[in-house]
């Protein structure tokens, strides 16, 4: 008989569960050409399923062309669906990445660049999009072009000059979804396999991952508490582009001074690259006057990301390109390639929402809000660890970074915190050169209320007590 292991815990339809699995079989050759699979009622008996379940698998493989019933003696695994070197779906069955990056509900996440989501201003939303759905042309629900709802490029060149003194004409941006989509076409635009990239020593995993999949070469220079080390860029290298986060460094959280920003622009000059600034989450910034763009300084040879998961939410997968007018036509054909382009009608919420002012409003709000909870979080860590700790990175943004004074954040460590209830994330994650942060952590604080926060460094700290006794009594 044939057996089919079912897992009524998971949220995929035992329909699917056989289906998936019997064609499997037969792909890789464990069921072969011509055998006789059980009847459906067999089948259904021995799996405890309902008969209908087994009867729409099989129309389902029937239809297209695993199985074959033959009139009076049954079903029969077709000729020809035996694949050489069939690679199973990843199975519902393995882990995947979803269920390996679950986290507990009741865990207290300190996940950086997540913004208070309860606090979205659905109102005002649900607002304008009810105005655009009942008050926009028809040909608004069609294609539409692949840079974006002038509507939406207009206002937003009109915001970035008085916020972050980014000089671009609307014609100069491209929007995409998210500042991911952003730093994909920028590798599609400018790397070549093995040419070579430049960047801030950390930075975001996925970033590094973006760049070397498109066959980059990364060159890492290391990153103290105001930035990139600009003075250790290499004369003697060919970099297509250097790679920067200005603003608020991603992770350490430094601000690049102007020095060294213009140390920046005469090294590009001097090797003709680009710079690609990532202005991630540059409109929260508590401390010192807001600093300008770099792309402001030399927009010829800027490439400037921006997005509106941190000031609105990562759901909306929003975020914008500026790039110099002559890259502009081959992006707006990487961007058709990629997507067509974002879906328009959100364009026209959000060019109302910032058009109408609410954009600014809401980042006003916002950052009263994050403050408090960036210094409620700063209150927390120094009653709790005193003097045991260093804290930095917290000027801007919506985390900040703790370094210890003799912990150090191994994955075994990790692992014993996270069973406290709390999650944390070590700066090591996002390093390319490995090793010299073993004792800083990321703790993001945005989206956490006062209470979560205050109970989750008390159980941090509780962790950390409990790992240290526990190892020292193993060494006596
Ligand atoms: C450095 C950096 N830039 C940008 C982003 C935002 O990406 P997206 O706009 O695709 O949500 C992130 C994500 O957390 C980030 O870490």
């Amino acid at each position: 008989m044939l057996w089919i292991p079912i897992d009524r815990s998971l949220d995929i339809p035992l329909i699917r569960q056989v289906h998936q699995q019997i064609r499997d079989r037969i792909l890789n050759g464990q069921l072969k050409s011509d055998e006789k699979l059980p009847s459906t009622r067999e089948l259904s008996s021995e799996l405890k399923v309902s008969r209908n379940v087994i009867l729409e698998a099989y129309d389902q493989l029937t239809a297209e062309g695993f199985l074959v019933s033959r009139m009076g003696s049954g079903t029969f695994v077709a000729a020809g669906a035996f694949l050489e070197h069939h690679k199973k779906e990843p199975s519902f069955y393995s882990s995947n990445w979803i269920e390996e990056n679950k986290i507990d509900e009741n865990t207290i996440n300190f996940r950086s660049g997540i913004p208070a989501l309860d606090l979205f201003p659905r109102k005002t939303w649900t607002k304008l999009s009810s105005a655009i759905l009942s008050d926009t042309p028809p040909s608004s629900f069609g294609y539409d072009i692949p840079e974006g709802r002038p509507e939406l490029r207009k206002v937003l060149s009109h915001y970035l000059l008085k916020t972050r003194g980014v000089d671009c004409h609307p014609d100069q941006i491209v929007i995409t979804s998210g500042a991911t989509q952003a730093m994909t076409l920028v590798s599609k635009l400018l790397i070549s396999p093995e040419d070579m990239v430049i960047m801030e020593d950390p930075i975001t995993n996925d970033i590094q991952t973006i760049f070397k999949t498109t066959g980059a070469e990364l060159y890492p220079i290391p990153v103290d508490e105001n930035g990139m080390k600009t003075s250790l860029l290499p004369l003697n290298k060919n970099p297509k582009f250097v790679f920067v986060t200005p603003s608020h460094q991603f992770p350490l959280g430094g601000t690049l001074p102007i020095q060294r920003r213009i140390q920046l622009i005469h090294y590009s000059r001097k090797t003709n690259c680009y710079l690609v600034e990532d202005d991630y989450d540059s409109e929260f910034r508590y401390e010192g006057p807001p600093v300008s763009s770099l792309q402001g300084l030399e927009p010829e040879r800027v490439l400037y990301i921006g997005s509106f998961s941190k000031i609105l939410s990562p759901a909306l997968r929003m975020g914008y390109l500026i790039l110099p007018l002559h890259l502009i036509e081959k992006c707006r054909k990487l961007k058709w390639f990629s997507d067509l382009h974002t879906p328009s009608l959100d364009q026209l919420v959000l060019a109302r929402f910032i058009k109408e002012g609410y954009l600014e409003r809401h980042i006003g709000k916002m950052k009263k809000i994050y403050k408090s909870r960036r210094d409620f979080l700063i209150n927390c860590l120094k009653t709790t660890f005193s003097k045991k700790v260093n804290i930095f990175g917290d000027s801007t943004g919506l985390h900040l970074i703790v370094e210890f004074n003799e912990q150090h954040f191994s994955k075994g460590v990790l692992e014993k915190i996270e069973l406290f209830g709390v999650k944390i994330y070590p700066v090591e994650d996002h390093a390319i050169e490995k090793g010299k942060h073993p004792n800083q952590i990321i703790l993001g604080y945005g989206h956490l209320k006062n209470e979560e926060i205050e109970e989750g460094i008390t159980r941090l700290c509780q962790a950390i007590y409990n790992a240290n006794t526990r190892n020292k009594s193993r060494l006596n």
